[in-house]
């Protein structure tokens, strides 16, 4: 079931890097070997490998700018590789350096075969770790979009919520971690409609009271469910907070205004346009105009942020039909 670990290892000089092939074979370890930076990055995006092993001083590209690649990559899994790097020298600068970079350890030539098995061990397991709790969150995500199939008519609503909500958030000019919320929260908002008895969940025609308040308990529901992982908790507030008001008549919390969180306030008004955009059980797709009238009472009586509904209005008139085409 589990795999072999796979080392790459990028060292321009042929005697170590033998050495350090064979060593690490000897450990049990899968390994593929580049002889510079630039092949150290083809292999890194042909292997995905579960940890790098790499020298500082090589032609091409040198091994700083090599981890710095690994770790500012935009894909995540890349991004996560933890990297060895290998000095030459037991020299605090090149060390100091290594960690600007974001190296994860260092060894010192010429290896040592404990020393080399403790650290390659260590971060092996950091990796496996990392990779579980990635999968954790592939699963939760996967969870989201089932519940969202549910329902025919919000086919594509999560991706159009989180795409466009972050568009209004670099409107905004939000800082990264609140668009990475964003994207986040808006496929994961109504998660918690997963603890929802299909029988209120989908029923055709209005709800009762009684059944309202259990379709109320989603978004709290939803923030149980994503709580226990660490990398979400910047999506939390979006999840719980999407049903709250301005004026503070929403739910679960009633915050008002400036106390609702901004990634959570984007996804109300992004989720309350979408709706009236896309063709609903009740009625056909609103016309962008009538669309943003309405949103725009929304916002009059309290229920939107107005400043958001603008940069909304902003957005739709420059893409126009374009909002529809995420499925
Ligand atoms: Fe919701």
């Amino acid at each position: 079931m589990f795999k072999t670990p796979l080392i790459l290892v990028v060292e321009d000089e042929e005697p170590n890097r033998d050495l350090l092939q064979a060593m690490l074979r000897h450990l049990g370890y899968d390994v593929v070997a580049g002889c510079d930076g630039v092949e150290g990055q083809e292999l890194v995006e042909q292997h995905r490998p579960d940890l790098v092993i790499t020298d500082v001083m090589m032609p091409k590209l040198n091994g700083y700018d090599f981890c710095n690649w690994i770790k500012s990559h935009e894909e995540t899994r890349i991004r996560l590789i933890p990297v060895i790097m290998l000095t030459g020298l037991n020299s605090l600068n090149d060390r100091v350096r290594g960690i600007e970079v974001g190296a994860d350890d260092f060894i010192t030539k010429p290896f040592e075969h404990t020393e080399l098995r403790a650290r390659v061990s260590s971060l092996i397991k950091l990796k496996q770790f990392t990779d579980d709790l990635e999968n954790a969150e592939e699963v939760i995500f996967t969870l989201a979009l089932t519940v969202e199939a549910k329902d025919p008519y919000t086919r594509g609503h999560c991706q159009r919520l989180s795409e466009h909500g972050m568009d209004i958030g670099r409107l905004l000019e939000l800082p990264a971690e609140d668009i990475q919320a964003i994207r986040r929260g808006g496929i994961l908002h109504d998660i918690g409609k997963i603890g929802i008895p299909d029988r209120i969940l989908l029923k055709p025609g209005p709800l009762t009271e009684a059944e309202r308040e259990i379709m109320r308990q989603h978004p709290s529901k939803g923030e149980e469910i994503c709580q226990p992982l660490g990398s979400l908790a910047g999506t939390l507030p979006i999840i719980r907070h999407h049903h709250e008001r301005m004026d503070g008549r929403g739910y679960p919390d009633g915050l008002q205004a400036d106390d609702i969180y901004i990634g959570a306030r984007i996804i109300a008004v992004v989720d309350f346009y979408d709706a009236l955009v896309t063709d609903r059980p009740y009625r056909e797709a609103l016309s962008q105009d009538r669309a943003l009238s309405i949103t725009y009472s929304a916002a009059a009586e309290g229920h939107l942020d107005p400043n958001i509904v603008d940069l909304l209005h902003e957005f739709v008139t420059a893409v126009g039909v374009g909002w529809l085409y995420i499925e």
